[in-house]
């Protein structure tokens, strides 16, 4: 007879703690994939929780709309299967030549436990598969957390741009490959 009673093999124990405990080390446990069905409804969650899109009252349904077109450039960053950010990566953006990262998100909770830094190694090794030496990536100045990050992992402001949408103030900043 056959059961679904899952069998641990001798030694090993089932985590006794969710994966969204803050107190977990994330380090090196991010796995990626592209985005399912139900994961673009979660991104959009996300995304309209977060950052400039919250600022800018978007809603998720507007999120969603936006990440439909950014489909094929996500990869989903999850740890135990479980969502927990995003990056896009696009071969051409506002720097000729260069690879463009146009959003990356961490969930709320899980922020500056090395999780955004993971999204970002992604980031690279896809920019790289594009055959590309540059990656490049706009950012309000006023997130000084995602300026922080980007500084911290060695992007520079290369210039000042005018946002078209919103006639507000960007870096254009980027990093070699
Ligand atoms: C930007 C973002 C992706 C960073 O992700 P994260 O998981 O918090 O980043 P990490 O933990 O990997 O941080 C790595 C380094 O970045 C810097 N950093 C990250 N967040 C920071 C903050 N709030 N203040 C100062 N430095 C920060 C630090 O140097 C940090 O290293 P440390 O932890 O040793 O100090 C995350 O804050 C986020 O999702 N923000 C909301 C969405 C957004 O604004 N995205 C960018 C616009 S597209």
């Amino acid at each position: 007879m056959t059961t679904n009673k899952q069998v641990e093999p001798a030694g090993t124990t089932t985590p006794a703690v969710p994966p969204f405990d803050t107190t977990r080390d994330f380090t090196g446990l991010v796995k990626f994939a592209t985005p399912t069905d139900d994961e673009m409804q979660t991104l959009s969650q996300l995304r309209s929780s977060s950052g400039p899109w919250k600022d800018r009252g978007e809603t998720p349904a507007e999120s969603m709309e936006a990440l439909t077109k950014l489909r094929p450039y996500i990869s989903v960053g999850k740890v135990d299967n479980v969502v927990v950010g995003y990056v896009t990566v696009e071969r051409d953006g506002p720097v000729p030549g260069a690879s463009y990262m146009r959003n990356i998100v961490v969930k709320s909770e899980l922020r500056k436990k090395g999780v955004g830094r993971q999204l970002l190694d992604q980031s690279l090794k896809v920019a790289r598969d594009m055959n590309r030496k540059t990656i490049a990536l706009r950012v309000d100045p006023a997130n000084s957390s995602a300026v922080s990050f980007y500084r911290a992992n060695g992007f520079t402001t290369v210039a000042t741009v005018v946002s078209k949408k919103s006639g507000k103030l960007r870096l254009l900043m980027s990093r070699e490959l």
